[in-house]
């Protein structure tokens, strides 16, 4: 067997390379184990651990990736300044049951002379697809190149970034790639706002008003249950996280919670998604919307 040149971190098992992540799992393998991957650009918080307990009960044995990925990043959004903290993050990985942390450097994911894109449509059109054009051409490329890399049975992702859990899916079907990938529901803080690492860019006031978004989204997807048109409960659901304090609303919109195609009114189950600046924390959160109960005749 290949001597794997791994680090200890935290007594984490941690490896750089392509070549380690690969004979690791190789060997785990031929003592018949299983594998699961939760990808990860770090800043973990118990969102992250969440993935990691689900992918302990997925799979023999759990991978997780650490990878700021410039790819998905435009030059003027946040890659510079998205936390990262590895000691912290390898600590917290120990606690939730991981095996292996793979953090591979930019070099290593894009070596010198790296010339390929990936494109993605279907759910990738529209909404963060728009606000954010760069990301999930970049995510789908890091993604693919994780899943070829690991080679894992199942991969967890969650559904606090639904649209982005919806592309891997499409791409990952429609490429061929023999992983099951898992969703799992988003985890909040106490008062309805979800776990994010750009939670961290939050001002305490701002902390403060920012489940609002979450208070809106819950609001309006229970008015939207019952099959009305959406137009005037998106409107009121944007003055609703105006009045909280946010800034530009890039969207709060309704779509198919399979296909993400618009949706007029509720007739299969949906999904209600927004994205919303508050200070310089780009927010983004979503809600399921039920297909509502139909009256008695
Ligand atoms: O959701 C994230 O943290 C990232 O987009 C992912 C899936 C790890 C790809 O870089």
């Amino acid at each position: 067997m290949t001597t794997l040149a791994f680090a200890q971190t935290s007594a984490l098992q941690t490896v750089r390379t392509v070549d380690d992540l690969r004979a690791q799992v190789a060997a785990w393998r031929q003592k018949g184990e299983t594998v699961a991957l939760v990808p990860t650009m770090g800043a973990l918080h118990d969102g992250h651990l969440a993935l990691v307990r689900r992918a302990r009960e997925l799979a023999s044995r759990v991978v997780a990736s650490v990878f700021v990925n410039p790819t998905q990043f435009a030059p003027h959004e946040d890659f510079d300044r998205y936390p990262r903290d590895e000691a912290g993050d390898a600590a917290k990985l120990v606690s939730a049951g991981c095996n292996l942390l793979y953090a591979p450097t930019v070099r290593e994911m894009y070596p010198e002379g790296f010339a390929t894109s990936m494109a993605v449509g279907g759910p990738a059109e529209g909404l963060c697809g728009t606000f954010r054009p760069q990301m999930f051409g970049g995510v789908a490329l890091v993604v693919t190149k994780l899943f070829l890399q690991a080679l894992p049975d199942v991969a967890v992702f969650g559904e606090k970034d639904y649209q982005q859990l919806m592309v891997i899916r499409r791409f990952t079907r429609d490429l061929d790639i023999p992983v099951r990938v898992e969703g799992l529901p988003t985890v909040r803080e106490a008062d309805g706002l979800a776990l994010s690492s750009r939670n961290a860019y939050l001002s305490a006031d701002e902390r403060a008003r920012a489940p609002e978004l979450n208070r809106a989204l819950v609001e309006a997807a229970t008015a939207l249950s019952a099959g009305v048109d959406a137009g005037a409960i998106l409107e009121a659901a944007k003055a609703r996280i105006t009045a909280a304090g946010f800034g530009t609303i890039d969207y709060v919109e309704l779509r198919d919670a399979e296909t993400l195609e618009p949706v007029r009114r509720v007739e299969r189950p949906a999904r209600l998604l927004a994205a919303a600046w508050m200070g310089k924390a780009r927010l983004i959160d979503n809600v399921p919307v039920a297909v509502g109960p139909v009256p008695a005749e």
